[in-house]
């Protein structure tokens, strides 16, 4: 294929995703492949999944060029995950991302992965300022746009909300992604049991939700008076309840018009509902982030490194080092100033 526009190549790589996209600089998107690390018991360890990166990371690259159908050589952009994620992960992805950068001479540019989860909300769902609740296995951030930043009106405490669902399926010996398990479970019950529900301000605690509901699966009630759908139910409508709350409680008071939901949890028709629901009450337009990019993509990574380059250009070469704790209001956003 002949490409009339700018080209970008962006790479995933802060956790279990190494994903590249290939996209134009107008947002048309050419492909989007992700390798995705399962742990086989347990959760992700980091060595691990920088081993299944290391040695699929070419494979990756060559399927999403031949789905492209195009070679490198017409890629005028390489964008990376800079921030913020596992430490040994983030690097290989900067490391490919360098290498390919150098090798061709084509300028690169690192981008924020929570700033990537709302971009590509805001371009696939034509959505303009919205408040977003990101939710996944490694965050739960709700966020807007404020003051030239993306500042975070609530977050966890503790355990992300899909941490805490995936640690839940593991405990009952459900296998790893336990988001869809437990929400196909809850869909069969009805039976609230109580358990924790703490809203501390603005922010979650998901910790003391999942030692409860534990203790329901060790009970000697468990499977006499309840059973796992029942504790899914309980789980889901208890979590997917304090996330409503604080994202009710940052629209009335930032008054967007707007809400988007993202991240893999987004998946989840349970917590579509409650979101879509008060959206409504407050005359805002809700969205759901299309699956295949709501969960970790290289694509995001693309679009974001595009609107940043359009305002900055590249990275230098001695700014392409990983941050892994960086938050995402601590950045500015120079395009939507
Ligand atoms: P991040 O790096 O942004 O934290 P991640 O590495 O967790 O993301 P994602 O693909 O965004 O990756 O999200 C995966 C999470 O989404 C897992 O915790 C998974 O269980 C959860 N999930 C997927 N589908 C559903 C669902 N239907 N209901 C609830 N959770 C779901
Ligand atoms: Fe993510």
């Amino acid at each position: 294929m002949k490409f009339n526009k700018n080209i970008c190549l962006g790479i995933e790589s802060t956790a279990h995703t190494f994903g590249i996209g290939i996209i134009d600089f107008n947002g048309n998107v050419y492909s989007n492949i992700n390798n995705i690390f399962i742990p086989e018991s347990g959760g992700l360890h980091p060595y691990q999944v920088r081993e299944q990166h290391l040695n699929n990371f070419m494979r990756v690259i060559n399927q999403a060029l031949l789905e492209a159908r195009c070679s490198i050589n017409d890629i005028d952009l390489i964008t990376f995950s800079q921030s913020p994620g596992l430490g040994p992960v983030l690097k290989i992805g900067a490391l490919v991302a360098r290498m390919m950068s150098q090798i061709n001479k084509i300028p690169i540019v690192g981008v924020n992965h929570c700033v990537a989860h709302v971009e590509i909300g805001r371009l696939m769902c034509k959505i303009n300022d919205p408040l977003t609740l990101y939710v996944s296995g490694g965050n739960t951030i709700v966020s807007a746009f404020e003051s030239n930043r993306y500042q975070i009106f609530g977050e966890t405490l503790d355990l992300p909300i899909g941490n805490l669902i995936d640690s839940f399926a593991r405990l009952v010996g459900l296998a790893h992604p336990g988001g869809p398990k437990i929400e196909n479970l809850a869909h069969q019950s009805e039976k609230y049991i109580p358990l924790p529900y703490i809203v501390k301000g603005m922010d979650l605690s998901f910790s003391g939700l999942f030692t409860a509901a534990r203790r329901l699966v060790k009970s000697k009630d468990y499977k006499k008076k309840y059973d796992l759908k029942d504790i899914a139910f309980s789980l889901q409508e208890t979590a997917f309840a304090m996330l409503t709350e604080v994202t009710e409680r940052a629209l009335a008071h930032t008054d967007k018009s707007e809400v988007l939901l993202t991240g893999g949890v987004a998946a989840n028709k349970r917590l579509q509902e409650m979101i879509r629901y008060i959206s409504q009450e407050h005359d805002a337009r809700f969205e759901v982030v299309p699956l295949k990019f709501a969960g970790d993509n290289g694509v995001m990574i693309a679009w974001t490194g595009i609107l940043k380059y359009k305002e900055e250009g590249g990275n230098d070469v001695s700014d392409t080092y990983v941050k892994p704790k960086e938050r995402m209001d601590e950045i500015s956003i120079p395009w939507r100033s």
